[in-house]
């Protein structure tokens, strides 16, 4: 091997001439030479690498970081797609102004992405269109619970379960970040080229819209929705505690409904079992009268055995929606340490008041280390958490469906049988309603709250945005800062979106 030709930097460290080191493998740039110039763009070219930055000479998909000189976004985007098949930018590379790239020269290192770096991609102005500005996480956007295009998100949803029905989870969240891009457009998608410059539409979800703006209908959708599997699927993890895994087994086994599983002598554990018993309300939507309800029986027992706890609703509901399919609470108290040991008494108090048709309550397992959370972060909490299905009355002489039902008391008459009834689609005199009960530290409430709020979709993009562009670790117990090694506190959900650099949302635009 001949020897690298070698000489002295002025600052004294050696290095190679021809094959600078990467100090930075994981940004990957490329100077877009439109408009800067081939000369200036050779010279940011040897500049970055004598600073150990990773810079291509050529486009390619391990680029993370486009930069540019004096381009608009939309200008980039569109070289950037006649650059890349269509749909396969939906990993999102970063569109920068010339700006982020001296800072960086500056810092010697790449600095963190601030907004006035991004490019920003609008819409083409037609002659009375708004301009539309969409960020690529569903976190930097506002997504409302109504919105314009639910015809196209709603046919989106159905290839996005059926994803999730065959495991491939990459296809389930693209079309889900799909879905959630059209959910935050201020108005209703009329033409393909309505849609120009928004991110996250992959070349598969630009042509399901398509077909539906040009035929009113998908025909893979349609197709999707009449397959046997689909339609098994979707009924049988529709049971309480069966999963993909499980679903999917029993339908290759033959199993295709609730009814199926229940005579073919299958094995099943308690939730499977409480599943079926009940799976007909279980299906039925919850109601924001029910939630509220549940609320105040929650709140009522809560009390009694901790006076001072504090319950607050979160889930769907805390983000408006007027129906769920279960009730999500988080239990607190202002004193640290109090909450301790307040489940199984809330619980045991639930059950000698008949209010409970099942439960399983695990104990906290979360603990802080110096070191920071396991990586990589998981997303699965560890609270003191107990899972349940509540028994409650329906109102019993209401002659409005508005007025809402009342904790049922008693046993039913007619309790164990009840499997088939439900099946059968018989009316009793209560509903079972899943309800979830996290007890959280008050010093974690923040994070909690945040995190079980939602919507799932939110909640990733959250993580992912800590991840990707703040090297932080989101869980819905802590905030960790993997560079400089500590855990940000935060009292409020405001101070936390504050840490991750982003603009604060409330529940209410947290829809994606
Ligand atoms: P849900 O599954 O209850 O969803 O989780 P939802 O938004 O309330 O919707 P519906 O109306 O019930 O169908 C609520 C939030 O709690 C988080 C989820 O990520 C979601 O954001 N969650 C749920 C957890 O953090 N851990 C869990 O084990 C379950
Ligand atoms: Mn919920």
């Amino acid at each position: 091997m001949v020897p690298l030709k070698r000489r002295k930097t002025d600052s004294g460290s050696v290095r190679c001439d021809d094959n600078e080191v990467i100090r930075f493998p994981h940004v990957v740039i490329f100077l877009l030479e439109r408009k800067m110039g081939s000369s200036r763009k050779a010279f940011l070219t040897r500049l970055g690498r004598r600073k150990g930055f990773r810079i291509e000479e050529s486009y390619s998909q391990a680029v993370t970081h486009v930069v540019s000189e004096n381009n608009s976004g939309r200008e980039v985007r569109a070289w950037l797609e006649s650059q890349a098949p269509a749909g396969s930018t939906e990993v999102p590379v970063h569109l920068l102004d010339i700006s982020w790239f001296t800072e960086s020269m500056q810092a010697g290192r790449p600095v963190d992405i601030q907004d006035r770096h991004r490019l920003q991609v609008t819409l083409e102005p037609g002659p009375k269109a708004v301009m539309i500005t969409l960020n690529g996480y569903a976190c930097q956007r506002r997504t409302p619970l109504q919105h314009h295009n639910t015809v196209l998100t709603e046919a989106l949803l159905v290839l996005a379960e059926n994803a999730e029905f065959c495991e491939d989870e990459g296809r389930n969240i693209a079309f889900k970040r799909a879905v959630s891009v059209l959910k935050a457009l201020p108005q209703a998608v009329r033409k393909m080229g309505d849609l120009q410059g928004l991110p996250c539409l992959g070349e598969h979800s630009q042509r399901v819209i398509k077909e539906i703006l040009e035929d009113g209908k998908s025909r893979e959708v349609e197709t999707t929705l009449q397959s046997e599997q689909y339609q098994a699927m979707k009924s049988l993890t529709g049971i309480f505690g069966v999963g993909v895994k499980t679903a999917d087994r029993w339908f290759r086994e033959g199993l295709q409904q609730p009814s199926d599983v229940a005579r073919s002598g299958q094995r099943l554990n308690h939730a499977q079992q409480a599943g079926l018993q009940y799976y007909n309300d279980l299906n039925t939507p919850v109601t924001k009268a029910e939630a509220d309800v549940i609320s105040r029986i929650v709140e009522g027992v809560v009390q009694e055995v901790l006076p001072g706890a504090e319950i607050t609703l979160t889930g769907g509901f805390r983000r408006g929606k007027q129906t769920g399919h279960d009730v999500d609470f988080l239990i607190s108290h202002p004193e640290e340490g109090r909450e301790e040991g307040l489940l199984p008494k809330v619980v045991s108090l639930l059950e000698t008041q008949g209010l409970l048709l099942y439960q399983k309550t695990t104990r906290n397992s979360y603990l802080e280390t110096k070191e920071g959370p396991a990586r990589p972060p998981s997303n699965m909490d560890r609270f003191e958490r107990c899972f349940s299905i509540f028994k409650l009355e329906r109102p019993r002489h209401s002659t409005s469906p508005e007025e809402p039902p009342q904790a049922a008391c008693e046993e039913s008459p007619r309790g164990e049988d009840s499997a088939l009834e439900q099946l059968a689609g018989e009316r009793q005199d209560w509903k079972a309603v899943r309800v979830d009960l996290v007890v959280t530290p008050v010093s974690q409430f923040a994070f909690a709250l945040l995190g079980w709020t939602g919507s799932q979709l939110f909640e990733r993009e959250l993580r992912r945005w800590a991840g990707q562009e703040k090297n932080m670790s989101l869980s819905s117990h802590a905030l960790f800062d993997n560079k400089r090694k500590q855990y940000l506190r935060a009292s409020s959900e405001e101070e936390i979106f504050a840490h991750l650099g982003l603009e604060y949302i409330p529940p209410c635009e947290r829809n994606a």
